[in-house]
């Protein structure tokens, strides 16, 4: 089979100056995509920032013979997502691709979870996938083609100690990426969201022994191109990637019971019934949801 190739596709990824974000932009450059390297350049907490982090990764593509621009504004504003959007137009002239990548930490129990733990975590990466996706998301609409891969995380979808503020903004980029597919759909504008795992600095000090080996940051590459490129037709999914596997996660429901004058009493006693998972569903948005509640109402 032929190889997959983005030749003429503009791709804006955040976060691009190292770690997951650098690969995906290396995987796409060498592929044929018109790469906008953003990365504001702080440290694992958000403090700081370098210009050189997406420079470095500029001239690494050049150097391979690809095409890219650095850009160093913060995901974290509006403005700054505008002017994110606004370098790839200036330098390609638009937007086919946007991956919401740039991330930080500042873990801590949630009994000890102040509002400076929180407000930068959501500003980062919730609200900032918000900034970058909202004004490329319009001139995807105008093109009637587009692709957003925002990046989850097993901390929110699963649960992990001291990640209240980061599992809440993970998870809430599941809820964004669910109704984007929903309004993204007739314009060909698909989204999905990858839970990744890989040894990056985010991780090093969590990590070690053979797994940390194995979980290098360019495995997490191909599904995130995959989900990239015009052949995948994949909508509102979230893949688990690391170390070479891939899979899927779902969120299904259980048939449950049903009882018109539902009680308390009734949910307590039918409890096995509500929560049993045998011929549960998959539903791919709130209508397919609703579906579920109609036979009983008939
Ligand atoms: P990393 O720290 O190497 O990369 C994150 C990048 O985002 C950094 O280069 C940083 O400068 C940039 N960044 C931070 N705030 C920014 C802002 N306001 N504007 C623009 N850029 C900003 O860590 P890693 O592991 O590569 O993380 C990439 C993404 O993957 C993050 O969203 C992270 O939460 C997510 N993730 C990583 C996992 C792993 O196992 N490494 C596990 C689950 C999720």
């Amino acid at each position: 089979m032929a190889e997959l190739g983005f030749d003429g596709k503009v791709a804006i990824i955040t976060g691009a100056g190292g770690g997951l974000g650098r690969q995906h932009a290396l995987l796409l450059a060498k592929r044929g995509a018109l790469v906008v390297v953003n990365d504001l350049g702080g440290a694992v907490d958000g403090t700081g920032s370098d210009k050189g982090a997406a420079e470095h990764v500029v001239d690494e593509i050049k150097a391979l013979g690809g095409e890219a621009v650095a850009d160093t504004n913060s995901v974290s504003t509006p403005e700054g997502g505008a002017a994110i959007v606004q370098t790839a137009i200036d330098a390609f002239g638009k937007v086919d691709i946007v991956i919401n990548n740039a991330g930080i930490l500042r873990d801590k129990a949630f009994h000890n979870m102040e509002p400076e733990l929180m407000n930068p975590v959501f500003d980062v990466h919730l609200k900032g996938a918000f900034h970058v996706t909202r004004p490329a998301f319009v001139k995807m609409r105008e093109q009637g083609y587009g692709r957003i891969i925002s990046t989850s995380s097993a901390a929110g979808i699963f649960g992990n100690f001291g990640q209240t503020n980061y599992g809440a903004a993970k998870m809430g980029l599941v809820g964004f990426t669910r109704v984007l597919a929903v309004e993204g759909a007739k314009n060909n504008i698909k989204a999905n969201v990858i839970a990744p795992l890989a040894l990056t600095r985010m991780t090093e000090n969590i990590m070690s022994g053979t797994m940390a080996e194995k979980i290098v940051p360019e495995l997490i590459s191909p599904i995130v191109a995959y989900l990239a490129h015009e052949d995948c037709d994949a909508t509102g999914r979230i893949f688990s990637v690391g170390g070479g596997r891939v899979a899927e996660v779902f969120i299904g429901e259980t048939p449950g019971y049903y009882k018109a004058d539902l009680s308390l009493e009734d949910v307590r006693d039918h409890w096995d019934a509500i929560t049993s998972r045998d011929g549960y569903q998959v539903p791919a948005n709130l209508g397919d949801e609703l579906k579920m509640f109609l036979p009983h109402f008939k």
